[in-house]
């Protein structure tokens, strides 16, 4: 059995390259030999659609349907009923209804460990569990929070905002301490970098200046290239669409920082 371990992809900001990140992160881990799940965790369900689906709306058992029995205290049906397998990595998809499920875990005792009760048994089938967000920190990104063992926090330098980051971490320290105490921040990833402009120059030292000691921000920054737009439209990973591309190799790299993490120093949120 492999040591599963669940990554949750948040950011309150809209477009920072989340998506993306579950998306590449995901195939650059399969291709170094894990066993990959994606759970698509957002009803606009742009993960779905990077997998190759092209209609999640026309989907008839999604993350909605799946969680929905759980909240009914149903029986699951075969994991092939709700899991997707791809060439590398599999995907449990999401569409439109997901936005359903939100207003129903308002009801729900226990609501927020939801996601959780799906994640835990399938941890035995998985070296990895990648977990893509919606951009609010609502009861999806709570019961996202709930159910990962870490956390990337995704921040594009055009779209920087302490205030967002701010919000994130207070929220997932208040998950750490009264849903899930082994949760913590695996890193902040730079998105969409283009190294050479000021902007970047001036983000990246706010960004150092706002984490210091206290949060780890990721060696490896993923450059900005139409690449990665057009790997996402096409429905493959940035590795299958243009393996020598520098995104494709900063995944890459990203994946390797990501195994090499064992989850000790600055990065946890104990403090
Ligand atoms: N490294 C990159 N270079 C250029 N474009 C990128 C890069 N990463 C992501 N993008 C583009 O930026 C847009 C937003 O990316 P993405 O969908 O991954 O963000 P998101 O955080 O998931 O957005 P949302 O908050 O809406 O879920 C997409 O059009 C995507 O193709
Ligand atoms: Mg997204």
């Amino acid at each position: 059995m492999e040591n599963c371990k669940i990554i949750t992809v948040a950011s309150q900001k809209g477009g920072t390259g989340k998506t993306t990140t579950a998306c590449n992160l995901g195939a650059a881990l399969a291709n170094g030999g894990y066993r990959v799940l994606l759970a698509d965790f957002d009803p606009q369900s742009n993960l779905s659609m990077s997998f190759g689906i092209e209609r999640p709306d026309e989907l008839t058992m999604t993350m909605h349907d799946v969680l929905s029995l759980i909240m009914d205290g149903a029986e699951l049906p075969n994991t092939s009923e709700y899991i997707r397998h791809g060439d590398k990595l599999d995907i449990i998809p999401s569409n439109i209804n997901l936005s359903i499920t939100e207003i129903n875990l308002r009801n729900e005792l226990g609501g927020e460990h939801t996601l959780s009760e799906l994640l835990e048994p399938l941890r035995a089938d998985y070296g990895y569990i990648i977990i893509d967000t919606n951009p609010y920190l609502g009861l999806l990104t709570i019961n996202a929070l709930a159910a990962c063992d870490s956390v990337i926090i995704p921040a594009s330098p055009q779209l920087w905002s302490a205030t967002g980051l701010t919000d994130l971490l207070q929220t997932i320290l208040k998950v750490k301490r009264k849903i899930n105490p082994r949760i913590e921040v695996e890193g902040v990833l730079l998105t969409m970098c283009d190294e050479r402009t000021r902007l970047f120059r001036d983000a990246k030292a706010l960004l150092d200046g706002f984490c210091e000691d206290k949060l780890r921000i990721f060696n490896t920054r993923i450059p900005s290239t139409v690449k990665v737009g057009e790997a996402n439209y096409s429905g493959v990973s940035i590795m299958d669409f243009a393996a020598k591309s520098k995104a494709a190799i900063a995944y890459n790299e990203l994946a390797r920082e990501v195994i090499g993490y064992a989850g000790s120093n600055k990065a946890n949120t104990t403090t």
